[in-house]
């Protein structure tokens, strides 16, 4: 199959692209790069260095299905910029689907969040549960899917993923996920810090999450719709104690401090929909995805855990802040040189030519 990912160098597409490349798909990749070139150890595919927002119809030519997991993927990147939130996330996936549909691109397969249920830890919710997302970031997911359900017809037969709060180890680390996280401070702090112990999240390990997208590339046509990509539920209080475990069984000693700050964020989540129409079996356990990040981490090049290239919303702000920099550097300078040829009857001299 003839695959378009975009987003595919950011923390999922580095370890799905790898996989849909080894299943035999011909890959195209559609990026720009704000976390660097993660792919760049792999071949057998193209990679187009562009903002999705600038598509061009014709860059569909010859695709059959699309993953889309370009945007701002996280609470603090949506909040640094709301605008530019809903730009990248809600307004350029409704640009997408418009094209996938004009170009006859049936299958489209979107990266949505299990943060859209907002709230909801006391009961346990699923696909038909009603979402209340609290916050941008979820609020431009909701839109998206939105976008994608009412588009959704006989040639257009999307898949959405709502996913768990992804962790483990991939050729783009994040340390800003809860898993991710806890592991580094139990590393470089020797202490994990719990700031709710009562909430609930759901979590999935990225190579079973990339299993998902690789089970729904391959789905009968008739299957679509929304599918929750979870391997398990857990309070936070649980993550913590396990990840401390498993340090501490790989000779990393570390305390648990246990604090109480509010956090809205609660939501417990079913995916039987998923395991039942795909066979969605997630393997990975939290102690095998920490012991994964302490193993690759000792041997890779990444080794600075405490780096702040490996929280999306830092880099994301340094990078708006530059190119901000920029923006203001290259209008002063055009102002500047207006005021140069303030003197000149441009029209004259354009009329009167050389
Ligand atoms: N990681 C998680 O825990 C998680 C959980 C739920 C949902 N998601 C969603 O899954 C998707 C992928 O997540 P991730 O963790 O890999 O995120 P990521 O931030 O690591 O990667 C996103 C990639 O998209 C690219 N990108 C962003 N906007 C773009 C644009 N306009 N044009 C071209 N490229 C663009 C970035 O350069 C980056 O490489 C995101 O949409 C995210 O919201 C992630």
């Amino acid at each position: 199959m003839n695959v378009l990912v975009t987003g595919g160098a950011g923390y999922i597409g580095s370890v799905l692209v790898p996989m849909l490349i080894q299943d035999g798909h011909k890959v195209t990749v559609i990026d720009k790069l704000t976390f660097g070139n993660n792919l760049k150890e792999l071949s057998g595919f193209t990679l187009h260095e562009q903002d999705v927002l600038d598509i061009k119809p014709d860059w569909l030519d010859g695709i059959d299905a699309v993953i889309h997991l370009a945007g701002l993927s996280n609470d603090p990147m949506a909040n640094f910029r709301p605008r530019d939130n809903y730009i990248n996330n809600s307004a350029l996936t409704g640009l997408l689907v418009y094209f996938c549909k004009q170009k006859g691109i049936k299958r489209f397969i979107f990266g949505s969040t299990c943060s859209i249920y907002g709230c909801s830890s006391e009961k346990m919710v699923d696909e038909q549960t009603a979402v209340s997302p609290i916050f941008p970031y979820g609020l431009s997911k909701v839109q998206a899917e939105f976008a994608i359900d009412c588009s959704a017809d006989e040639n257009f037969k999307p898949i959405i993923f709502r996913q768990a709060t992804v962790y483990g180890w991939a050729p783009r680390m994040r340390f800003d996920l809860v898993v991710n996280t806890m592991t580094k401070y139990g590393v470089c702090n020797k202490k994990i810090t719990v700031h709710n112990p009562k909430l609930w999240r759901p979590l999935v390990h990225v190579r079973d999450l990339a299993n998902a997208y690789r089970l729904a590339l391959n789905a009968p046509e008739d299957v679509t719709g929304t599918f929750n990509i979870v391997s398990d539920n857990y309070t936070i209080l649980e993550i913590g104690r396990e990840v401390r475990e498993t340090l501490v069984n790989n000779g990393i000693d570390c305390d648990l401090e246990i604090l109480n700050q509010e956090d809205p964020r609660s939501y417990r989540v079913n995916s039987d929909l998923a395991r039942s129409v795909l066979g969605y079996t997630p393997k990975v356990t939290i102690a095998g995805g920490v012991e994964e990040i302490l193993q690759k981490m000792g041997d890779s090049l990444q080794p600075q855990w405490n780096n702040p290239w490996f929280i999306n919303a830092e880099v994301y702000r340094k990078k708006i802040i530059a190119e901000e920099k920029t923006f203001e550097m290259w209008k002063n300078f055009l102002v500047n040189f207006q005021s140069e040829f303030d003197h000149l009857n441009v029209k004259e001299w354009y009329q009167e030519g050389p």
